[in-house]
């Protein structure tokens, strides 16, 4: 409780905003002003004057809020809560990659360095990717990174190949299809939620595939009393708060592990946060040339989502 009063005394300090992504610890995000998806915390992220922004997320998240509003300090409570996908995308392997493919666009997942989003032509979450992909001229070749597992479930979904990355999120890719048949047959009733980072053969069974904040809806709307849900754990607080009534249950990982945690989301703790907060450091840095070249494709994604139409290249 001590600790709670005084996160928030260096908050109104600092005149600070504090944002959560739905897999922090449920006291992270009980504790921040505004909890969503990745695409809501970019969105909310732009509607507020704040100076000061601590990400409780992952650095790809902060930086994504730093190359929107550059003049603002950016916080984030471990430096080192990077993601799978971020490390499977190399900077000069993944522009060679481009480079391999000229004229074609690049959809680049917002879960991605700065510098891989400084040379892409559009960002996409899980949220709006559908949508973002269905601005794409029908003619033009779309190459898609670095989600592998998501790039194919769009491709499949929208009918239209598409160039893939091979990279992949090294927590949804462990759920197990085989443990999660065995538990969808023990509760027919209890529609399966998965994002679409997982696998494939986990993909087919599940009812409803969508970003986080999707899943979350479909637990507040759908009267079912059982949910199976293969993400990541952290959005259980979210789902058990909307619904007390309804019983969650974790999709299963292959062998005995709690490895579906993000591991990287869970470096954050309320200790480093006050530590940020007073310290106002660590704070993500981007390069301003890095800075005006990736703020190109993530305002084509926040206009796109918005429905204003916009010209390629
Ligand atoms: P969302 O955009 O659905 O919140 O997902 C972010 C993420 O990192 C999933 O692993
Ligand atoms: Fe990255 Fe996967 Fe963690 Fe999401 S869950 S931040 S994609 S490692």
């Amino acid at each position: 409780m001590e600790l709670l009063n005084e996160i928030r005394r260096l908050k109104r300090d600092r005149n600070a905003l504090i944002l959560a992504h739905f897999y922090e610890d449920g006291a992270i995000q009980d504790l921040a002003d505004f909890v969503g998806d990745s695409l809501q915390l970019a969105q909310f992220s732009q509607k507020t004057n704040n100076p000061v922004v601590l990400m409780a997320g992952v650095v790809f998240m902060a930086e994504t809020v730093k190359i929107l509003s550059p003049e603002k300090t950016v916080l984030v409570p471990d430096l080192n809560a990077g993601c799978s996908l971020v490390a499977h995308s190399p900077f000069e392997e993944y522009k060679a990659w481009k480079d391999a493919h000229p004229n074609s666009i690049l959809v680049s997942y917002v879960n991605c360095s700065a510098d891989v989003k400084s040379i892409s032509d559009v960002i996409c979450t899980s949220a709006n990717a559908e949508q973002i992909i269905r601005a794409i001229p029908p003619e033009k070749t779309v190459l898609f990174g670095p989600d592998r597992n998501l790039g194919s479930y769009l491709q499949k979904k929208l009918n239209r190949p598409m160039e893939l990355w091979p990279g992949a999120c090294e927590v949804h890719v462990l759920f197990s299809a085989r443990k999660l048949f065995e538990l969808k047959h023990a509760h027919p009733n209890a529609p399966v939620l998965a994002h679409p980072e997982c696998i494939e053969s986990v993909l087919q069974y599940a009812d409803v595939i969508g970003s986080t904040s999707r899943l979350l809806n479909e637990v507040k709307t759908n009267p079912a009393k059982t949910f199976i849900v293969a993400t990541e754990p952290g959005i259980f607080h979210q789902m058990k708060k909307a619904r007390p009534d309804a019983e969650i249950l974790q999709a299963p990982a292959e062998g005995s592990c709690a490895c579906n945690e993000c591991p990287y989301m869970k470096l954050n703790s309320l200790e480093k946060i006050a530590a940020a907060l007073h310290d106002l450091t660590p704070a993500v840095s981007v390069m301003p040339s890095i800075v005006d070249k990736a703020r190109v494709p993530l305002e084509r994604m926040l206009k796109i989502t918005a429905g204003t139409p916009i010209q390629w290249h």
